[in-house]
């Protein structure tokens, strides 16, 4: 914790923990970072992984979601995942591993979680949530952090009123000790790859120039689109009844150009609907200038 007069929303707080997340990146951690005062510095998404060479010698937080980076999909390696925690360890620093969708993998190996590896003990928080694997009306997720900070996280989570509600939590846990997740995210992943496949074969028929990010895993993806406003193509594919989210929109300082697609409620026959519907917009949009 950090004491002292000055303003926590200051960025120029010269006593401001350095908050590191890559960029795009996830808009719900960047606002707890800024909320809490903190002094964030972005990394450009890599598709290799956050690269501890660039966090600095000193003690800081690192954000991540190394199973399947939000919003681009990239799967950090396995070198990057050992060098985050080893510089964690050096520099007394603090990695945040949000592993929010890392339950659905698509014929890919599975690569070992950060808080799993030699060392990652004192140093990785490991936090997941039920919204992607269950739904996120359930509202329960969990933390794994350090055990030195173990009763400082419950001591704000209970202050905050910010912990799982226990009723739903109760249940999933009841869920869980009988089996029946093991068995929903089996007969999950088997729905959520069919409509994966749908959607990256209907992609690369109508929009074979376009690049695809983040197929492995999880129950996004998504389409590069440089050259083009994604914002203007967001709107064109909402005026053609589909809802996307723009890259821009989860990028800050590393702006890229392209489109968040979430599959998971994407029935077979819209994947090819909603490709055609993005080939006419990219058609109708390209070469604005
Ligand atoms: C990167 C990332 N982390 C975490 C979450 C889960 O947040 P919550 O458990 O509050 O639904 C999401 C949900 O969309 C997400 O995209």
């Amino acid at each position: 914790g950090r004491t002292g007069g000055a303003d926590p929303a200051d960025p120029a707080d010269p006593d401001a923990i350095s908050f590191h997340m890559e960029d795009p990146g996830y808009r719900g951690a960047l606002l707890m970072a800024r909320n809490q005062g903190l002094d964030v510095h972005f990394h450009p998404a890599d598709p290799d992984g956050l690269d501890a060479a660039r966090l600095g010698d000193a003690p800081a937080i690192a954000f991540t979601t190394p199973a399947h980076q939000y919003p681009l999909g990239y799967r950090m390696s396995v070198e990057r995942r050992v060098a985050l925690v080893e510089w964690a360890r050096r520099t007394g620093s603090l990695v945040i591993e949000d592993d929010y969708d890392g339950e659905f993998r698509y014929g890919v190996a599975p690569l070992p979680a950060l808080a799993t590896l030699p060392g990652a003990e004192g140093c990785v928080a490991y936090v997941g949530t039920s919204s992607k694997s269950v739904a996120p009306d359930l509202r329960v997720a969990w933390c794994l952090p350090p055990a030195a900070l173990r009763r400082e996280v419950e001591k704000w989570l209970a202050v905050h009123r910010r912990g799982p509600s226990s009723l739903p939590a109760e249940a999933l846990g009841g869920f869980m000790s009988a089996g029946a997740m093991d068995r929903h995210l089996a007969r999950a992943a088997r729905v959520y790859s069919d409509r994966r496949a749908r959607l990256v074969a209907a992609l690369a028929r109508e929009c074979p120039t376009v690049d695809v990010t983040g197929v492995e895993a999880g129950l996004h993806l998504c389409v590069l689109l440089p050259g083009y406003d994604d914002d203007d193509v967001v709107r064109a594919l909402e005026r053609a009844g589909w809802r996307t989210r723009s890259l821009s929109s989860q990028s800050a300082r590393f702006r890229l150009s392209g489109l968040v697609l979430s599959y998971s409620r994407l029935a077979a026959r819209d994947a090819d609907a909603f490709a055609e519907a993005l080939r006419g917009v990219l058609d109708e949009l390209r070469d604005p200038g």
